[in-house]
Order: C-alpha cells, then sequence, then structure tokens
C-alpha cells in the first residue's frame, strides 16, 4: 500500500479529532491554530486559542482592532511577530481580498508571516487542497521514512524533502479521487457534492496525520515504531537508525546577552514601557532596561530615586531562539512623586497588571514579586 492511505487509515482511528480547531473549516480559525502553534505545544496553545476567539470571533474583529488590543490575548505564547503579523494579515485581507480570506494555498502565502507550509496546512484543512506540508514534526518523520540524512534545515535537504512531499501527495490525490469516484456513485441526493467532500476529508486526515503521527509515535527521543502505520517501508526503522535520523543541526554557542531591570514603584502603581516593534518582545509591555555595566541607581536617577530606594533582586535568564538573556532586576521603590514620563513609558496600577500584555518572564517577576509580599516590607 502507497503511504499516504497508511497515514490517512490510522489518522482516521489513532488521530487527534476532538482539538478546539478541528471540526470546523472555517479559514480564520483554522488560520489562528495554524499560526498559534508554530513553534508551541497544542497544550499551551488551547486556552490561548479560545481566550482569542472570544475576543476576536471572526477576521473582521480581528481587523477592526488596534494591535494593542491583539497584544494582550498573546502575551505568554512568545515569538510575537506572530501576532503582529496576524494583526497586519486580517487588515490585509480586509483591503486586498474583499474581507475573504484567501481561496487556496498560493494566496494564503502572499499574506504577511505565512511560510509555504503553513499556507498548504490551511488550504487542505479548510479547502481540502492537495498542497504538501514540511513543519518540523513531519520533516522527522519524512527524514526516518525516506532515510534522508543532512540537517533538514538546509536548503539542500529540505528541497529533497519537500520534492518528496510532494510526490506523496500526487499519490494521495489519485488514492482520494477513486473514493471520490465510488462515493459519487453511491450519493444519496444530487445536491450532496460526495467528490468534493471526500476530497477535503482524505487530504484534511493525511496532513493531520502526519502532524499527529509527528507528535504522537515518531518523536524525537523514543520514537514508538511498534505502532508506527509505516513502520514496514520505513528506512530509519529497517536500519535502525532512529536515533541518527533527522541530523542534528552543528551546534553553535548561544550568545550571551545581560541586561538591568528596573521594577519602579510610587503608590501602588509600577513603570512599564513598551518594547519597540520589530524587535524582542516587539509591541507588549516590558519593564525599563538600563546597561548593568551602568548600575540601577544612575539609570533611574532622573526619576528621583535616591540610594535606599533601591534592593537588588535575584538574577534570572530567559533563553530566545537565538540568544539568552541574563536579566539583573532591581526593586526601586521612589519615597517621592517621579517626574512625569512620557510614550513609551506609563505608569501601571499594580491591579491592573493582569490585564497587560507583559513578557511571561517580567510577569513571572512581578507575580512573585507582589505574591512574596515585598511591597508591603517597601514603602509603596
Ligand atoms: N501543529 C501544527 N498544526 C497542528 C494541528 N492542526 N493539530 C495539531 N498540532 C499541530
Amino acid at each position: 500500500m502507497n503511504f499516504a492511505p497508511r497515514i490517512v487509515a490510522w489518522q482516521r482511528r489513532h488521530g487527534r479529532h476532538d482539538l478546539p480547531w478541528q471540526n470546523t473549516r472555517d479559514p480564520y480559525r483554522i488560520w489562528l491554530s495554524e499560526i498559534m502553534l508554530q513553534q508551541t505545544q497544542v497544550s499551551t496553545v488551547i486556552p490561548y486559542y479560545q481566550r482569542f476567539l472570544e475576543r476576536f470571533p471572526d477576521l473582521a474583529a480581528l481587523a477592526a482592532a488596534d494591535q494593542d488590543e491583539v497584544m494582550p490575548y498573546w502575551a505568554g505564547l512568545g515569538y510575537y511577530a506572530r501576532a503582529r503579523n496576524l494583526h497586519r494579515c486580517a487588515q490585509e485581507i480586509v483591503r486586498d481580498w474583499n474581507g475573504r480570506f484567501p481561496p487556496d494555498a498560493a494566496g494564503i502565502a502572499t499574506l504577511p508571516g505565512i511560510g509555504r507550509s503553513t499556507a498548504a496546512a490551511i488550504a487542505a484543512f479548510a479547502y481540502g487542497e492537495t498542497s504538501p506540508i514540511m513543519d518540523g514534526n513531519v520533516k522527522r518523520v519524512f527524514t526516518r521514512h525516506f532515510g534522508i540524512a543532512g540537517d533538514p534545515s538546509k536548503r539542500e535537504v529540505e528541497t529533497r524533502l519537500w520534492t518528496l512531499a510532494e510526490e506523496q501527495v500526487a499519490t494521495a490525490r489519485a488514492d482520494a479521487a477513486i473514493l471520490a469516484a465510488v462515493a459519487s456513485a453511491a450519493a444519496a441526493t444530487p445536491e450532496e457534492d460526495p467528490v468534493a467532500a471526500c476530497m477535503v476529508n482524505y487530504m484534511a486526515s493525511y496532513t493531520q496525520g502526519l502532524m499527529d503521527l509527528g507528535a504522537t509515535l515518531c518523536t524525537r527521543g523514543k520514537p514508538d515504531c511498534a505502532r508506527c502505520p509505516v513502520q514496514a517501508t520505513c528506512v530509519a526503522r529497517i536500519e535502525g537508525r532512529q536515533a541518527e535520523l533527522p541530523t542534528p543541526k552543528a551546534r553553535k554557542a548561544t550568545p550571551e546577552r545581560s541586561t538591568g531591570m528596573l521594577v519602579l514603584r510610587h503608590g501602588g502603581r509600577v513603570l512599564l514601557q513598551q518594547r519597540p516593534s520589530p524587535g524582542i518582545w516587539g509591541g507588549l509591555w516590558s519593564l525599563p532596561e538600563f546597561d548593568p555595566a551602568q548600575g540601577a541607581a544612575t539609570a533611574c536617577e532622573t526619576l528621583g530615586a535616591q540610594a535606599g530606594d533601591l534592593c537588588e533582586l535575584a538574577a534570572f535568564a530567559h533563553t530566545f531562539t537565538h540568544f539568552r538573556l541574563h536579566v539583573r532586576p532591581w526593586l526601586v521603590t521612589l519615597r517621592q512623586a517621579p517626574a512625569t514620563v512620557a510614550a513609551p513609558q506609563r505608569w501601571v496600577d499594580e491591579a491592573e497588571l493582569a490585564q497587560v500584555a507583559l513578557p511571561a518572564p517580567v510577569r513571572k517577576l512581578l507575580d512573585g514579586l507582589f505574591a512574596a509580599g515585598l511591597p508591603h516590607m517597601l514603602p509603596a
């Protein structure tokens, strides 16, 4: 049997069927889920997805919102360029596509921040289009099954994988067409379009099946080959090379950076600063930063802080994709009213922090501080 029908049959019996973005053909909902699921696990995405849809139930609602209204619904998910691009996409669709989601993968791929694989996944789930996907999980399945060595993020290897994915999709299309013809002959009423329905279901199951296989059986550490639907033809399993495929990236040392952060408080308020966009945490509200070599006292001099107002907090580190950030935070409790501040800074009531789009490590720092009762130990 071909590769695709085994994936489809397995997905229908053993794959995931009740994720909140399944059982819909609404491209808006599917698009949102695919963007949230880039680099983020299903269990993390689910509550964000639900909250986002409650506030922005459709494309028009998202396009009409201000970017600052969108960011709080992404705060904590990471990779904030995704949220900024999502919002830009919604506005572009309203402006250039008459408010209708582009009808195929090629159109979807023209939108900001949507690559070939994401566009194909959206088109497969929403329209049943036969376009191949090739995300991280699928790269693992393909490199193992077809025995493709070499770092899959390198152009040459990636091109090879895309070619294989296209070949498999072509056989999937042929299989679906046969099933569709059978369904057509058996159609109960002339209004049904069994051919179209069959194609959509088949491609959605194939696409979801590849994702499910990569996420549940063909995992990085301990693949469960005994339960895999394509084990009989898997080169890695036959040759015992599961641990070496996919070929790991050559490891480079992670660059390190350091910054100082000020938790400046006065009268039950904290000073926040909006991060420039694009950039790390772009559009989110973070704490004012300073060069640790300069010292915290100098950094908050202009706000009228005195030596006794400062208290150094426990340092922590946060890892981004391309570097590790070492943070040295200082709590500064101003005794006198601070100098006025201008954008991108603003004073925020501590009681309102829950509604502000803070980066996850900053939220953790502030939650830890306030939960520890520190604000009460120092004059606020
Ligand atoms: N990762 C990317 N897309 C996904 C989907 N539709 N379901 C589960 N995990 C995914």
